[in-house]
Formats: structure tokens, sequence, C-alpha cells
């Protein structure tokens, strides 16, 4: 995970960083760079690696002297640590990033999904990019606009509204050295300013600056901060003022990790987008739409080792990701997929034949039945494969290929981003085994895997908008937090989806759930259907949108109460359905990772109203190392 620091101020901006970034250090990154304002301009110093590599450079010198100070009342500079996405881990790729003057320096997080088209745009200029990374389009753009006459925080608000996806920037430029300027668009990355009186500081997490201030505020998505020692502006993107609330860290550890928010799940459920960013970091070439999963290249470039099928093996929510894997798995790399729980599959002498992989998915790495299954995969000579969150566990041990999920700590029993996170690893490692086999999809034009990979790009954005304020969470948990049963119904990719609504749901607000293939329902739930029976009804404009209007239509000739999950603009769906919660339109083999969401954000609603423990729900583990 990118992390982010600014500072501004009388103190010394370059320790004050350093400090920040070794704070962050704990989300992982390959190289880090720093940006001070001097005398005499913007001096950048980077490295790849760990951040000692970053500060003995500093030491020697670095690219000017390293604690540089000016003769103005304050110093200023940002620093990064970087993931890499766009390019690989080099020193010319780590931010900052400078325009061809270097008077501009710029960090960021997250991916601009259309820095292809805007990097085309400057080339045509005539500008040369010393980075294959995406931010840099953005000190040239804001270059640009300043060579046409605008000031520099007019330039830097016309280059931040060009940019598309999810994002957190911070630049400086060295002609008003007396500004930062941060935005967040999306939910990839978010920003924290602390405010002392005569000092400011910029983050992407709390603890990158906890050793300085407790006094914050939060962007918002689409916010513009305009940072000036000890003060803040904050502006939409029309150039509408924002008055922000300010919010004092307490001091306890738990709750400066928890920042804003009520809960730790609230937490986790909000920062999925940077979540899914760091999922797909370095993994996807998004210009040629190239998938590299490194843990597991061995395994999938060797011809014999390609897996001619594939038995998932996973518990609880990993199963419920383990599901829609299939979906993915077989659909674009034409792999044979068979999903079983762990604690099943132990005991059903499961059929180990050669060109076997076993995919074990769990976030703890330490679930027994998971554990158990994956051993006796082993014992028989299959491949072993493990999609994990905890780095070190004990699936990670026993596998011989490793896809992380990267979903950084989750500290709700209630699983979130780590479900996310295991659908997007699973729908890389369905892209690189088709990309690897050359498959021939059934729909070639839908389903060509390169293409597929790109779609990708898009992700995080679209998940930032699924995650935008909705009224509608808070008006379903009012009326219907008293209900005792929920049915979910969801059919083709997004069935899971279903299974897994009701199991949120049962987990922490203890309210019976159901989920169903919606073409099941005439099989039995349908019975049970009445006047009195919220039915969740996951119906996004995807292959089987028709049959689920249908299942709708049948669920309210018998006088249920549908809340239907659907995509945004879908008109008709609103006349069928009691309540709609909207998720934006995305290509269908993706939609899944969108209508979790709702499902989680309801469950949560439900849970908090009823005043329910939503982090340690009664009698659930985060991690079940029992059998
Ligand atoms: C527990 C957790 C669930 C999780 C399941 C499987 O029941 O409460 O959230 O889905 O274990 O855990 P794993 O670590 O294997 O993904």
């Amino acid at each position: 995970m990118c992390g982010i620091i600014g500072y501004l101020g009388p103190r010394n901006a370059t320790s004050i960083i350093l400090n920040g970034l070794r704070r962050l250090e704990y989300r992982g990154y390959d190289s880090a760079g720093i940006a001070i304002l001097s005398n005499d301009g913007i001096h950048v110093t980077r490295a790849v690696g760990k951040l000692s590599n970053l500060e003995s450079r500093l030491q020697q010198g670095g690219d000017s002297p390293p604690f540089a100070t000016r003769d103005a009342p304050h110093s200023m500079g940002i620093g990064h640590t970087r993931w890499a996405t766009h390019g690989g881990v080099t020193e010319h790729n780590a931010h900052p990033h400078l325009n061809d003057a270097g008077t501009i320096a710029v960090i960021q997080n997250g991916i601009i999904e259309n820095f292809i088209e805007l990097k085309g745009e400057l080339q045509a200029e005539g500008i040369r990019f010393r980075s294959e990374t995406d931010t840099e389009v953005i000190p040239h753009l804001v270059d640009l606009y300043m060579k046409a006459g605008m000031p520099f925080v007019r330039a830097a608000f016309a280059a931040i509204v060009r940019l598309q996806g999810s994002n957190a920037v911070v630049m400086m430029s060295a002609q008003e050295p007396d500004k930062l300027i941060a935005a967040r668009l999306g939910n990839a990355g978010g920003i924290v300013i602390g405010i002392n009186p005569d000092e400011t500081f910029v983050a992407s997490d709390i603890p990158g600056i906890l050793d300085y201030t407790r006094n914050v505020i939060f962007l918002e998505d689409g916010e513009v901060a305009i940072a000036q020692a000890g003060r803040v502006s904050v502006y939409r993107l029309d150039g509408a003022p924002v008055s922000k609330q300010r919010h004092v860290i307490a001091w306890d550890p738990v709750s400066a990790e928890k920042g804003e928010y009520r809960h730790f799940m609230q937490k986790e459920i909000f920062e999925q987008a940077r979540a899914v960013t760091d999922t797909l970091r370095g993994r996807v070439n998004f210009e040629t739409g190239e998938v590299t999963l490194e843990s597991l290249e061995a395994g999938v470039k060797n011809a014999e080792k390609f897996p001619a099928r594939i038995h998932t093996v996973a518990c609880g929510t990993s199963k419920h990701a383990g599901l829609i894997g299939k979906f993915l798995i077989e659909r674009i790399a034409r792999v044979p997929v068979e999903v079983d729980y762990g604690s099943e599959y132990r005991y059903r002498d499961p059929l180990i034949e050669p060109g076997l992989a076993v995919l074990g998915i769990t976030q703890s790495g330490e679930t027994a039945d998971t554990l158990a299954a994956m051993s006796i995969g082993k014992a028989r000579g299959a491949q072993v494969w493990a999609i994990v969150n905890a780095i070190g566990s004990q699936a990670e041990r026993m596998a011989t290929g490793v896809i992380h999920m990267r979903a950084g700590p989750e500290i709700g029993v209630c699983s979130t981003k780590t479900f996310l996170t295991s659908i997007v690893d699973q729908y890389l490692l369905a892209c690189a085994l088709a990309q690897r086999a050359n498959v021939q999809t059934f729909e070639r034009s839908n389903a060509d895997p390169f293409s597929l990979a790109r779609d990708l790009a898009h992700l995080p954005g679209l998940i930032g908008q699924t995650l935008k304020p909705d009224p509608i969470y808070e008006v379903l948990a009012n009326y219907f937090h008293d209900r005792r049963h929920f049915l979910f119904l969801g059919r083709g990719i997004n069935y899971p989806i279903a299974l897994e609504g009701a199991l949120k749901l049962k987990e922490i607000s203890y309210i019976h759930a159901e989920g169903y293939p919606a073409g099941e329902m005439k099989h039995g739930p349908i019975a049970l259907i009445d006047e009195t029976m919220p039915v969740i009804c996951v119906a996004v404009q995807d292959g089987v949108y028709e049959k689920m209007i249908s299942q709708i239509e049948q669920v309210k000739a018998r006088g249920g109460i549908v809340i239907a999950i659907a995509t945004e603009g879908d008109g008709f769906i609103r006349q069928k359905a009691d309540y709609v919660i909207n998720v934006p339109a995305a290509p269908e083999l993706l939609t899944p990772v969108l209508t979790a969401i709702p499902m989680q954000r309801l469950a949560y609603e439900m849970a908090v109203r009823l005043g329910c423990d939503v982090d340690q729900p009664r009698n659930l583990a985060k991690s079940v190392t029992v059998e």
C-alpha cells in the first residue's frame, strides 16, 4: 500500500516526513522517495527497497543538500512509499514525480484509469516521460496549465479534474512555496490532514502523523485541500468551498487505528477500493493486459503444471469467494473447477488425479478444515496453491504457489475486504491461466483475457462509487431490523453473492437469513414468502437479468417485499421492486465485486441498529484453528 506524507511548518520537513513514512512501513512498499523545497528549488531523492536506503542516500547528500532549510519561516516537503502498479520497481518509477523543469512535485496513491489517454496528449505536446508510472502525467499536466497562464492552485484543480479512477494526490510547486495541495478522488486512497496552530501535515493514514497531532480532518471523495502552515481550506472539484468537521483522534492505539470509523468492519468496508488497488498492484500491465502472478509463475508457465482441473477448498466467506472463482476460472480459462467446504473435502476421499491443483482460499491461512483439505491434496500428489491474506501463515507455507490477497489487516471478525480481494485474485488467476494457455474462450470478443484484465483498471473506481454515502441503508435498517427472517436470491455469477449476503446478515445481526440460487426458489423457499418476508434480489443488468426480473415478479405475486440490488439507471426495476440499491454498471464478470458491497453495508447497518457487537459477534472467531 503506497504511503503518503506531507509537511508544511517550522520544523524540519525531512525528518518529519521520514518519520511519517516509517510509521507507514507496516503497509509494505518496494521503494520510497522524498521531495523537499529548498532555497534553490525542489530536491528529490528516491531509492529502491527499504527506507534505510533512502535515508543513506539522503545522508550521502542525495540529489541535494539532505536537510535543506530555507530562509522562509517554514519548511515544506512530501514523501512517499510506493508499491509498484504501473511500471517496475525502479528508482525512476519511485515517487515523487516532477515536471520537466523540476518545479512541481507530485505523489499519488491509486490508479489513474485514463493515464494512457493523458500521456498520449502530453506526448503530442512534446513532453518526454521519465518513468513508466501513471502518476507522472500529473506534474506535466499541471505544468502545461501553468504555462498557459494559470496560477498553481488553478492549474492543480484543472489537472485533478481530468484524472479518472480512485486516487489520492498530493503536490507542491516551487512557485508557491507556502502551499501543499491534496486531493481525494474516489475511495482507493484516503487523505487525512493534521492541523496544529502553525503547521500542517498530510498523510494517507493516521499513524503517519500521530506523533505530531491529534487534530485532523478527513477528505471525502471529490474534495481538494489547499494546506498552508496551520490552516486548511477544502473545496469540491467545482470550486465550491466545503466546511469540514475537525476530529480529535483519541490517544489509545485501537481508536487511532479506527480513525473516523465507529467499527473496524465499517472501516474495512470503506477501505475496499484501496485494498483492491493493492491486490492489483504490479500484477497487470494495463497497457497490454498481461497478468503476472509472480508467486505462481513457476507453476503456471510450465505447461506440464498447467492444471487440468482445480479443486477449491475453503470455509465461510472464503468458500463463497471460491464459488465466484469457479465461475471466473471456468468462463475465462476453461479449466473445470470444483468447490468444496474444507470440512467436507477432508472426509470425502476426493478424486485426486494427475493434473489437479488444489486451491485453498483462506484469509487467516490458519483455518483447520481448509488446511486439512489442502494437505490431502498435497499428500496425494496434487499441486497445492493458496490464496491467502496472512503472510507467513500455515496455508502459505504448505502451498507451492501463493497469491496474496493484500487486503491489509482485517480486524472485524466478519470478512469483507478479504472477500473482495480473494475474488479479484481469482479473476487474475483466471486471466493468467487463459493468457498462458492462449485459451479460445466461447465468447472471444467478450472474454479476451487481455481485455478482461484491462477492465480491472476501472475496478477501484467502481468500488469507490458503490461506497458513496446512500441513505437507503439506514432506511432499510430502520424498516426491517425487527424481521426475523430474510431471503437472498441471486443467479449466475451473482448467486454466491446471495449466499454471502445471508451469511453477513446472520453473522453480525443474528437474524436468520438464507441465500438461494434464484431459480431454486420455486423448489421450496417460495413457500416461506408472505407480506412479512423481505427478499433481497441481486438483479444487475447481466446475462440473467430477465430471469431475475421474473423471480422478482413471483415474489411480488405472493406479497413479499423486494429489495433489489440493481444497475444504476435501471428505471424498469424501480417499477418492480419495493426498494432499490444501486451499483454502477460494470462488465458482467466484475459485478460480484460490486454487488457484495451493498450486502456488507446492509448487514452492518442492521447490526448497528440492533446494538450488536459488530466487530466481535457472539460465538464467532476470526481464525478457526480447530476442527
Ligand atoms: C471464520 C470467520 C469467517 C471466515 C471463515 C473462514 O468463520 O469468522 O469470516 O470466512 O472463518 O476463514 P478463512 O481464514 O479460512 O478465510
